[in-house]
């Protein structure tokens, strides 16, 4: 892929990572787009490259694992994969109503050849038998007995302490704005202009030196984004929602709509006050644990979408501040996950803002890194900059 046709997938690929269909009429299915499908036949052909980048990651394999020449010809491993798709669609169906709970990372987790005995590591669980003990002593004469009510204290004890510590999601929203700066602060800003600089995968295999790409992003409230991408020596690229219309102009100067859920997360991203207005957003928002996002532990909540998956919202127990947004596509075979990740938060006229944005998915091709360079809050934006562009003359050559 050279660079132009990279960059457009880049500004799809921002605009929303996800690539399915409309709702409204059938989709093309995977037999009709490809030359040599048996199994996965009736999955959407948009779906169809998501979900072999969801096995090769699953298994730790680079596509040529399966693929050699033309990737309709038939290998040994293509044959194997080929047998356990239909193994997991009969294990989710004979188990689990058909609801996709087995997947191929279920069994490989990154291996080709799963491992069918645990790893001899001295203890049954990562607790150790340290959970048994009281602040001091060690269980008095370890019978399963004895064991067994030192297990349930100590279980007990926990689950009460983590409900002790356990915010409300409003709680957590509001500390969220909080750590932004305050709800005063982010409404004395109405407008925005964000420069920064775009590193991504260079192809869809992520073979080579990153591509570089400088995006100015203008924004208004309250709805209105454009981006403008240029190639360091290549075409320009931009996108946006005007407050009624998501657009997209291609290097080649085409304008064209963006639709389906494509658009709808577009509009999402353009709403100014996002982290004002989460409950709008969301149509449910479920407080689901506590994990990590790096070293930092953090709130994991769920919020539904309607017509959308949805996010995955992984806000910093301490600071508030948001560290890491999830969504995901559906494929065949599993869910395809794609997180961004918020760092480097600075302030900035009175609202803290992300200085680096980190896309990973399982795929290279998803992979973006977005650097902050200059932010203007309250800058006049030519309204040219944020209207729907006409179409353009390609360059003559
Ligand atoms: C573990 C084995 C495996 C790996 C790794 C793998 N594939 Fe596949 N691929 C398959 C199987 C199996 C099929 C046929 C599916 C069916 O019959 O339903 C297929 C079919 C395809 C087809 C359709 C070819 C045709 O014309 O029929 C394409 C395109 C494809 N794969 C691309 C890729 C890409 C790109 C990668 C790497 C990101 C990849 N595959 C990695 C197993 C694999
Ligand atoms: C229920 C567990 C399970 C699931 C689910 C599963 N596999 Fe496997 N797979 C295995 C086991 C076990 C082996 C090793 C078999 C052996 O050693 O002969 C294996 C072997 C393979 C191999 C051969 C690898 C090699 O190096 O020989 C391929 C290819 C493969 N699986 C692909 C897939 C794909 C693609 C999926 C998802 C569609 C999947 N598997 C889902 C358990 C599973």
């Amino acid at each position: 892929m050279n660079h132009t046709t990279k960059i457009i997938t880049l500004a799809a690929a921002t605009l929303a990572a996800a690539c399915l269909a409309p709702a409204q009429q059938a989709p093309r299915t995977a037999a009709q787009q490809y030359k040599n499908i048996q199994v996965l036949k009736d999955a959407p052909a948009t779906e169809f490259i998501q979900s072999m980048r969801f096995l090769s990651t699953a298994l730790g394999v680079e596509c040529e694992f399966c693929h050699q020449g033309t990737r309709s010809v038939d290998t040994p491993n293509k044959i194997k994969a080929r047998q356990m798709m239909t193994m997991m669609a009969k294990i989710n169906a004979d188990n689990f109503g058909g609801a996709q709970v087995v997947t191929c990372n279920t069994c490989h987790n990154g291996n080709h050849v799963p491992m069918n005995a645990p790893k001899p590591t001295g203890q049954y669980s990562t607790d150790g038998p340290q959970v048994f003990y009281k602040p001091t002593a060690p269980p008095v004469g370890a019978t399963d007995d004895v064991m067994y009510e030192a297990y349930k204290e100590h279980t007990e004890a926990e689950a009460k302490a983590r409900a002790a510590a356990t915010p409300t999601v409003d709680q957590i929203l509001a500390k969220y704005v909080t750590a932004l700066g305050g709800e005063t602060a982010i409404r004395k800003v109405t407008s925005r202009v964000v420069t920064a600089t775009v590193e991504a995968a260079p192809n869809v295999r992520g073979a080579g030196p990153m591509v570089f790409t400088q995006q100015v992003q203008y924004s208004k409230a309250p709805s209105v984004m454009a981006t403008a991408i240029q190639g360091f020596g290549g075409a320009a690229t931009s996108r946006g929602f005007d407050g009624n219309e998501t657009w997209t102009q291609a290097a080649n100067g085409n304008v064209a709509p963006v639709t389906g859920v494509d658009g709808a997360r577009a509009k999402r991203d353009a709403d100014f006050y996002r982290a004002l207005n989460m409950k709008q957003e969301y149509t449910r928002l479920t407080l689901t644990g506590s994990d990590k996002v790096g070293s930092r532990d953090v709130w994991v909540v769920n919020g539904a979408v309607t017509g959308d998956n949805p996010d995955t919202l992984y806000f910093d127990k301490e600071s508030g501040l948001l560290l890491r947004k999830g969504s995901y596509n559906t494929t065949p075979l599993g869910k395809y996950v794609i997180n961004t990740d918020y760092e480097d938060y600075r302030d900035v006229a009175g609202v803290k803002l992300p200085f680096l944005i980190r896309t990973l998915s399982v795929s290279p091709a998803d992979t973006l890194i977005v650097r902050v360079e200059k932010v203007e809050s309250n800058a006049t934006i030519d309204a040219a900059k944020l209207a729907k562009p006409a179409p353009r003359q390609p360059a003559a050559r």
